[in-house]
C-alpha cells in the first residue's frame, strides 16, 4: 500500500517566544481510546482553549498529526475536526523533528515495536497501558528511553477521576484512620455479539491479540492501589472465561480465549488488603461501573466514577446478627454524600496537561514507563497467579 502524507507547511519564521508549540504524533487515532479520549477530549480540547497557561505566562500549545494505517478515515477524521496533518508513513513522522512527542493508542500487541521506534528517534513518549505484553519487553522499553535520556509517560487515567480524587482527599485529611481494607468492583455486561453487537472490540476475548481483563484492567489496578493504598506485594487471581462463545465485529462467531472475569485479592505495603473483581459478565446493581469501598479504623468510603460517601465512626450503625428477623435499619441513609467542591477535567485531558507542562518545564514526570512496567507486572502475576493457583509475589523492579 503507497503511504499517505498531508503536512502543513513548515513555519517559516519561529513562533514567539510565548508561545510553545508542541507537535504531537498520534499513533491509532481511529480506535476507541485514541479518538474520543486523546484525540477529541484532550489534544482537540486544549488546542480549542488556546492551550495551557504556564506560571510565567508562557502559552504550550499542541498540533496533532494523525497516524494511522487507512488513508481515507484519517483524511476523514482530518476533516472533520480542521486537522492540517496526517499520514500513513510513522517512519517519515518518526523522522521529521517538528513532531517531538510520539504518542501511541494501538492495540496492545501493535505498542512496543512502535515505541521502540520513536524510543530510537529521540521522541517524548505517552502511551495508553499497558506498555508491552511482558514484564521483559515493558522494562526494556523503559530502560531503552532512560538510555535515550527522553521523557515518558503512561495514561493513568483512572487516578484523575472525581470520585478517586475525592477518595485521595479523604485519605490526605485522615479521615479514614488506620486504613484496613480495600473491595473493588468493576464491572457490567459485554453483549456477546449474536444478538447483539458487543459493545468492545473482539480482540479484548483473545488472548493471542493482546486481550483479556486481567491485562486490561491490571495495570489500572496497580496504580490506583499504589498511590492511594501502598504498592502491591502480592496478588492472588481467579481469571475465567465465562462465556467463550462471542462474535466478532462482522458477525462472525469466535472462542474467546481470554478471560472475561478476573476475582483478584492484593497485599500491600503498610497491610492494607485489598479485593477486586473485574468483570465484562456482570449485571451493574450498583450507583457506578467501577466502585471502591474502603474500611478504616475511623471511617469508611465508598467512591465511585464521580460520586463518593463516607461514614464516620461516630455515625456508625450497631447492627446484631439475627437471621431469624428481618432487618428494617437503612444502611444506605447512614452514608453521607462528599460534595463536589471542585471542577474536574476529563482524566485523560488532566494528565495530558500535566504531563505536557512537565515536558515543556523539564520536571520530573513520576508516571512514567517504569510505572508502566509495574502494571505489566501485575497483569503477569495475576496471569500466573491463576494459572498455577497460588499467590504470587511481585519482586521491585528496577532499570
Ligand atoms: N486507559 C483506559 O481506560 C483504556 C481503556 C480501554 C483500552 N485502553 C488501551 O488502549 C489501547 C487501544 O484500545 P482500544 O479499545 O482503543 O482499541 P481499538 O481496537 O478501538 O483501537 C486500536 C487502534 O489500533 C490500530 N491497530 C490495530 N491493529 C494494529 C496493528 N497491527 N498495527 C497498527 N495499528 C493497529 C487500530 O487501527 C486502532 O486505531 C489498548 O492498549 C488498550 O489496552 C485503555
Amino acid at each position: 500500500m503507497s503511504e499517505t502524507t498531508t503536512l502543513s507547511p513548515a513555519p517559516e519564521t519561529a513562533t514567539a517566544p510565548q508561545v510553545r508549540e508542541i507537535g504531537i504524533i498520534m499513533n491509532g487515532v481511529s480506535g476507541r481510546m485514541g479518538y474520543r479520549q486523546h484525540l477529541v477530549r484532550s489534544i482537540l480540547a486544549i488546542r480549542d482553549q488556546g492551550g495551557i497557561e504556564l506560571a510565567d505566562g508562557t502559552k504550550v500549545t499542541v498540533k496533532p498529526l494523525l497516524v494511522g494505517r487507512s488513508a481515507a478515515k484519517l483524511a476523514d477524521l482530518a476533516a472533520k475536526h480542521d486537522i492540517e496533518d496526517y499520514t500513513t508513513d510513522l517512519d517519515a513522522a518518526l523522522a521529521d523533528p517538528r513532531w517531538e512527542i510520539y504518542a501511541d493508542f494501538l492495540v496492545t500487541k501493535a505498542r512496543a515495536s512502535a515505541l521502540r521506534k520513536a524510543i530510537a528517534a529521540g521522541k517524548t513518549i505517552y502511551t495508553e497501558k499497558p506498555t508491552a505484553e511482558s514484564v521483559d519487553e515493558a522494562l526494556e522499553l523503559a530502560k531503552l528511553a532512560a538510555e535515550a535520556g527522553v521523557k515518558t509517560g503512561v495514561v493513568h487515567d483512572k487516578l484523575y477521576l472525581p470520585g478517586l480524587q475525592k477518595l485521595k482527599r479523604l485519605i490526605d485529611s485522615g479521615f479514614f484512620g488506620r486504613i484496613l481494607s480495600v473491595r473493588g468492583e468493576f464491572g457490567y455486561w459485554v453483549f456477546e455479539g449474536d444478538w447483539q453487537p458487543a459493545q468492545r472490540p473482539s480482540w479484548n476475548y483473545r488472548a493471542e491479540d493482546g486481550g483479556g481483563i486481567i491485562v486490561d484492567m491490571f495495570p489500572h489496578w496497580n496504580y490506583v492501589l499504589e498511590n492511594l493504598f501502598g504498592g502491591v506485594k502480592t496478588v492472588y487471581a481467579q481469571a475465567a472465561v465465562h462465556i467463550a462463545d462471542r462474535w466478532d465485529e462482522k458477525g462472525e462467531h469466535y472462542t474467546a480465549t481470554a478471560e472475561d472475569a478476573a476475582y483478584g485479592v492484593f497485599e500491600l505495603e503498610g497491610g492494607v488488603v485489598a479485593q477486586i473483581n473485574s468483570s465484562w459478565t456482570v449485571r451493574v446493581n450498583r450507583d457506578e461501573l467501577v466502585e471502591f469501598h474502603v474500611d478504616g479504623t475511623h471511617g469508611s468510603a465508598v467512591v465511585g466514577l464521580f460520586g463518593a460517601k463516607i461514614q464516620p465512626r461516630n455515625a456508625t450503625p450497631k447492627p446484631v446478627w439475627n437471621p431469624d428477623l428481618e432487618d428494617t435499619h437503612d444502611y444506605d441513609a447512614d452514608w453521607q454524600n462528599v460534595p463536589t467542591n471542585d471542577v474536574f477535567l476529563n482524566g485523560f485531558r488532566q494528565q495530558w496537561e500535566e504531563f505536557l507542562v512537565s515536558y515543556v518545564t523539564e520536571t520530573p514526570y513520576e508516571f512514567d514507563l517504569l510505572a508502566g512496567a509495574r502494571g505489566v507486572q501485575l497483569a503477569a502475576a495475576g496471569l500466573q497467579s491463576s494459572r498455577e493457583g497460588r499467590k504470587v509475589e511481585l519482586p521491585a523492579l528496577d532499570i
